[in-house]
């Protein structure tokens, strides 16, 4: 389980490999956090997730109780917030940076609490109809029992909306992509300042590659995270490769 190491007034989350040797390779998230929605809301992949969640929630049964896990910045959190007013909202995100962003930015919702605890250290005292985990589960130890983790989180037949990238994470690639999408929406001074401005998310995309080099942060295919799912007690609604096919998107029901 991470253990969260406080260093110069920021929190870094210690990566371990199961419960034994330390991981070699950390991810910051909190430097992450400050450039995270700069580069999110000017990345349209990142937004069409967004619309797709949005559009997912419009055909569900309002849920009385939702958790978002690893919810960073809360930009999904925003959008249950905004579609479900009436459901209780629990955003757990165990990084002191990402969730202080979410907490600035979500402050005028009523209807949203915020815990820093680990999927694995969650008791949960009420099952909750819906679960959101999206780009968390590949960075947390033991992906498989975790997935047993939002199982348990909860009722039967509530939803899980899952996205998890898979695929190594080519920075250039990523890079490329997102200077000629920036270029487009911005014009060439535009995209160079708004790189300039985000580019501790470089070094941290490059962390996680590293990671998921070291085997530290998991890589699979849809149909390996598909048979995860079902493994650990989903029902597999719909899935679907997205984020460019790096990750994959899991709707997914809680098996009685
Ligand atoms: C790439 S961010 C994704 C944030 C958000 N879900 C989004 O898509 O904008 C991954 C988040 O997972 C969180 N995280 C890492 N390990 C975790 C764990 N064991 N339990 C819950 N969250 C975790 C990190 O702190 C980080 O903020």
């Amino acid at each position: 389980m991470p253990s969260h190491t406080r260093v110069e007034g920021s929190d870094l989350v210690t990566l371990q490999k199961s419960d034994a040797a330390d991981r070699s390779v950390r991810v910051d998230w909190n430097s992450y956090a400050s450039a995270y929605d700069l580069l999110s809301e000017h990345n349209p992949e990142y937004q069409a997730l967004l619309h797709d969640f949005e559009a997912f929630l419009a055909t569900i049964e309002k849920p009385r109780l939702i958790y978002d896990i690893g919810g960073g910045t809360g930009n999904y959190t925003k959008i249950a917030a905004r579609i479900c007013p009436e459901s209780e909202i629990r955003l757990m995100e165990p990084d002191a940076g990402m969730i202080g962003m979410a907490k600035s930015k979500l402050a005028t919702h009523g209807n949203i609490s915020y815990g820093t605890l680990a999927l694995e250290d969650i008791a949960a005292s009420e099952a909750a109809d819906l679960v959101i985990c999206v780009h968390a589960l590949y960075t947390m130890p033991s992906p498989e029992e975790r997935l047993v983790d939002l199982r348990r989180l909860l009722r039967p037949g509530g939803w899980l909306y899952l996205i998890d990238m898979g695929r190594h994470m080519d920075v250039r690639d990523w890079r490329n992509y997102l200077f000629s999408s920036l270029r487009q929406q911005l014009g060439l001074a535009g995209a160079l300042r708004v790189f300039w401005q985000g580019r501790e998310i470089a070094k941290q995309n490059k962390n996680i590659f590293e990671a998921q080099k070291a085997g530290d942060y998991w890589t699979h295919s849809e149909a390996e995270l598909a048979t995860a799912a079902t493994a650990a007690g989903f029902e597999i609604v719909r899935k679907q490769s997205v984020y460019r096919g790096y990750s994959d998107l899991l709707v997914c029901r809680a098996r009685a």
